[in-house]
């Protein structure tokens, strides 16, 4: 497998990840939450997540993609599996592994309103806030990154590279 230049070390990521969940446990207690992975993205943050939260939650995924095999946002999203358990009434925390423009998780913070959720709020590993096109609040966030197209702990380029235990920055060499 190839080498990336590493911008988040395993280190760094399992401490604000322990964080994250420490803050999501003590703000959700007593609560009935339900926390909506974003996949594929996300799947390797939401599980690490989930099994250091101190308090019982539901969890459910939802398969939302705005780019194709490129690294241009396309602004619009394509949801090919949706949501199976009932979120009416519910505290719903969407899980997302990177906002980049923000308009995924703007869609899909309507989405859940419009569901009548009881509160909807948002997670995200990274963001990279000098992208942003759309304002969206990220309620619970690991790290902003600079303008570059990073892989690994779940993020891919054209599906390649989710499996790396770190995130690495892609340059043109590895493209
Ligand atoms: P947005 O709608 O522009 O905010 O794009 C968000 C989605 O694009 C994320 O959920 C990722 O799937 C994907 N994405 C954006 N930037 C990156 C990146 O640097 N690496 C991998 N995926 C990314
Ligand atoms: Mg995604």
């Amino acid at each position: 497998m190839s080498e990336f230049i590493p911008v988040l070390t395993k280190k760094e990521i399992d401490a604000q990840v322990s964080h994250i969940a420490q803050v999501i446990s003590a703000d959700y207690k007593d609560r009935e939450l339900i926390l909506i992975g974003i996949l594929k993205g996300a799947f390797i943050f939401l599980s690490d997540l989930i099994r250091q939260l101190s308090i019982p939650v539901k969890v459910d995924f939802m398969c939302a993609a705005s780019y194709g095999g490129s690294t241009a946002s396309s602004g619009r999203i394509k949801l090919s599996k949706d949501v199976d358990i009932d979120i009416h009434n519910k505290d719903v925390l969407i899980v997302e592994d990177i906002v980049d423009t923000g308009h995924t998780l703007k869609y899909l913070m309507g989405l859940f309103e419009s569901h009548r959720a009881a509160s909807v709020k948002t997670a995200a590993l990274v963001r990279k806030a000098e992208r942003a096109e759309v304002d969206v609040i990220v309620d619970y966030l690991g790290f902003d990154i600079g303008d570059e197209w990073v892989v690994g702990y779940g993020l891919d380029y054209a599906e390649q590279n989710r499996t790396l235990p770190y995130i690495g920055v892609v340059t043109p060499d590895d493209a």
